[in-house]
């Protein structure tokens, strides 16, 4: 067993693990550890852009009540009022230091996405701003000399003593060795689970690991029921679905059913851009009616030069399936896009276990609600990223002795049964725990959950199998969850409670040996 020490050790190198690994850096030793290469992430995907309140006509008072309005009544005022505002000036200091958002002379190009009712949308390079924004911040992590990477390592346990965080077990692909990593915080920042439903506009690396982990160490988890579908996803039949961003119908772009109809219109005032969840559920009662498995995104009426230099990047990929952004109906269904609720924390980003903060896509901080407002994502990333590393610089604590746990066996050789397994799992949560949930179904997955954990039980491959209870773990948690939670409301619709109910206006809190309650 290799033994490494740091000040503090960041999971995940998304532009949350980035950014709080970037701040961390001013206060000591910092390791990023990464199951996958440095640069792949959800937030390296995201097409839309970073929300911000810039433009002379816009307020952050106004994105508050944005983002108020979409969260449906669950969000938290004082986590949104931090978002807001601290998320403005960490947008300012990117620009500051050289980030290079969209501009049309010398300002910037704001974008429109549901839900919001100003242009705040800043984006890069057209529709990659993930990319452009996270190998950015990854320029400037590189440039710390006090920051050590582990790509193709990959967390296996959280190590506790007492309630207090002693670091992590983990694994290295490159060498076979395991390896454990001291450190005085931990700062965990995993990205979502979206990628275990069957159609998800995730990579492959968005498995919900980070939520098994913290949940098996003790952490609490809340809201995780809520899921975001995006409206927008490339279908077409046997292919990976592909996002095609919100940005697009904040450019004008219409939704249409089998029959040409623009339904949003009908729907809500603010038709193809109302919040995700309403717009997302729209289409599936469309898809629903029709029998057919899509409707159609239309951008044939807009500018094409402008559409084409906007939006590069999606139409390239368009291309590719011999389809042109400006020309052609376009084939969607909304997919599983963004896990709402995750690991409860409070304002600074720390769970309830002394020294684990949890950030990004992982995190339940509350600025999210029942349904995220577009494009808040990655700034949550940077505000929580900030707000996590100085927080656990405070942390006095020694990294002390610690058990060395037993190593673990990997044959990745042996992927078979577990690829078996993540199919079943998926059919499971796209069934019972899509868009439209009901009471049967998500008893059905409970049990379906339950039976097909027990039939992997004796799964010699130590990693498969830890991948198995880690995937099962994070599936019960949203089905339990869902379960409880008899009212819609955002990202979660039942059939059999249409509307919101006021006494739900609860977080859902999950912990290990403790009964689920709100
Ligand atoms: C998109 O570009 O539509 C995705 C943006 C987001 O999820 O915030």
């Amino acid at each position: 067993m290799h033994v490494l020490e740091f000040d503090t050790v960041v999971i995940g190198s998304g532009l949350a693990g980035l950014s709080a690994a970037y701040h961390s850096s001013e206060f000591g030793k910092v390791a990023i550890v990464t199951k996958s290469q440095l640069d792949t992430s959800n937030s390296y995907y995201a097409q839309g852009g970073i929300a911000a309140a810039i433009s002379k006509d816009d307020s952050p008072e106004k994105h508050l009540h944005d983002t108020l309005v979409t969260g449906r009544g669950l969000c938290d005022r004082d986590a949104v009022e931090i978002l807001v505002n601290e998320g403005r000036d960490r947008v300012l200091e990117l620009i500051e230091l050289g980030m290079p958002f969209d501009r049309e002379g010398k300002d910037f190009v704001l974008g429109l996405e549901g839900g919001h009712s100003k242009r705040r949308i800043l984006h890069a390079g057209g529709d990659a701003t993930g990319k452009a924004l996270t190998c950015f911040k990854l320029g400037l992590v590189q440039a710390k000399k006090n920051i050590e990477s582990f790509e193709y390592v990959t967390a296996i346990k959280l190590l506790i003593q007492e309630n207090r965080i002693q670091g992590v077990h983990a694994y290295d692909f490159k060498t076979g060795e395991n390896i454990v990593f001291k450190a005085k915080a931990v700062i965990m920042a995993t990205g979502g689970m979206s990628r275990i439903f069957a159609r998800s506009t995730n990579p492959h690396t968005a498995t919900g690991d980070g939520v098994a982990l913290a949940y098996e160490a003790g952490a609490q988890i809340s809201d995780i029921e809520f899921i975001q579908f995006h409206p927008s996803a490339l279908y077409i039949p046997n292919q990976e679905a592909y996002l095609i961003s919100e940005a697009v119908r904040g450019e004008g772009a219409w939704l249409l059913n089998n029959k040409g109809e623009r339904f949003m219109k009908d729907i809500h005032p603010l038709a193809e851009l109302a919040p995700r969840d309403v717009v997302a559920y729209s289409i599936f009662r469309q898809i629903q009616k029709s029998g057919d498995k899509f409707i159609y995104l239309s951008l044939k009426h807009l500018d094409k030069e402008k559409i084409r230099k906007r939006f590069h990047n999606i139409n390239l990929h368009l291309k590719e399936f011999g389809f042109d952004i400006t020309e052609d109906l376009l084939p969607i269904a909304p997919a599983a896009h963004y896990m709402v609720g995750g690991v409860h924390t409070n304002l600074d980003a720390e769970t309830n276990i002394s020294g684990l903060f949890v950030c990004g896509e992982l995190a339940s901080t509350g600025v999210m609600g029942a349904n995220r407002l577009a494009s808040n994502s990655l700034l949550e990333c940077l505000v929580f990223g900030k707000r996590a590393s100085e927080k656990a610089a405070k942390i006095k604590a020694s990294t002390g002795d610690i058990e060395l746990p037993k190593p673990v066996y990997v044959d990745q050789a042996n992927e078979e049964t577990f690829l078996n397994y993540r199919n079943n799992l998926a059919e499971i949560m796209s069934d019972k725990l899509g868009i439209v949930r009901n009471r049967t179904g998500l008893e059905d997955a409970v049990r379906q959950l339950a039976e097909i954990t027990e039939q992997f039980k004796n799964e010699t491959n130590e990693y498969n199998l830890l991948k198995i209870q880690n995937e099962a773990a994070i599936c019960q948690l949203v089905a339990k969850a869902a379960l409880i939670r008899e009212e819609s409301r955002g990202g979660h619709i039942r059939e059999d409670f249409q509307n919101e109910n006021p006494d739900f206006k609860v977080h859902c809190i999950q912990q290990k040996n403790k009964e689920i309650h709100f």
